[in-house]
């Protein structure tokens, strides 16, 4: 079988460097897992006021994650947390009340920084928000990936053997976790 994933970059940056890795991880991903991007620039500041009545742009967003049997976050740590704009995605995929799109949806989180500690600090608040959201997440494998210059070619090929191999199996071990969620958990419709 098969499975989607849609995945997340958290950062809006025409250079970004978590773009480069979700492109080198789309390569190294298993056959099973189809993955395509869930694009979180166009939507406006999220509000309540909305959730009446939410426009286009939102709806798509809300049935993109509809659409895929998982989830994947490839962020960068902004000021020691998730950057504003992933943040307010995730808000508005978790709304209107009682239609959060992350209940029952597996996720994963990944990122990469110039910084030693590699969004480790980002990673865990986001953790804890799709704790909040009642996402089952995968809590191993972890993956704190320190970016130097050129580690990841524009198209997206991994140029260190170790961590290429690292990547892969990050890849293989979400394969895994996906198949184990949907054995408990209905697939929503
Ligand atoms: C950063 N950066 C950063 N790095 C880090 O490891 N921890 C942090 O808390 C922060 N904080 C931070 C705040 C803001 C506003 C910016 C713009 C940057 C540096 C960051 O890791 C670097 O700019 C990356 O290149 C961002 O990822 P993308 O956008 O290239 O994917």
């Amino acid at each position: 079988a098969t499975y989607k994933v849609g995945y997340f970059v958290g950062s809006l940056s025409s250079t970004s460097i978590n773009r480069l890795l979700a492109k080198a991880l789309v390569k190294l991903a298993p056959p099973e897992l189809v993955l395509s991007e869930i694009a979180i620039k166009d939507l406006p500041l999220y509000s309540q006021d909305y959730d009446s009545d939410y426009p286009p742009v939102a709806r798509a967003f809300k049935q993109a994650i509809a659409d895929v049997d998982a989830v994947l976050f490839v962020t960068p740590e902004f000021n020691r947390s998730i950057p504003g704009g992933l943040k307010n995605a995730i808000d508005w995929a978790s709304r209107p009340w009682g239609k959060n799109s992350f209940a029952q949806k597996p996720s994963a989180v990944i990122g990469t920084s110039p910084g030693a500690i590699g969004t480790a600090v980002a990673q865990q608040s986001l953790r804890g928000v799709l704790c909040f959201c009642n996402s089952p997440l995968m809590n191993q494998v972890e993956a704190y990936i320190q970016f130097k210059p050129e580690l990841i070619t524009p198209d997206g090929e991994v140029t260190d053997e170790g961590t290429k191999k690292f990547l892969q199996t990050y890849m293989t071990e979400l394969h895994a976790f996906i198949v184990r969620v949907l054995t408990v958990l209905p697939r929503k419709t």
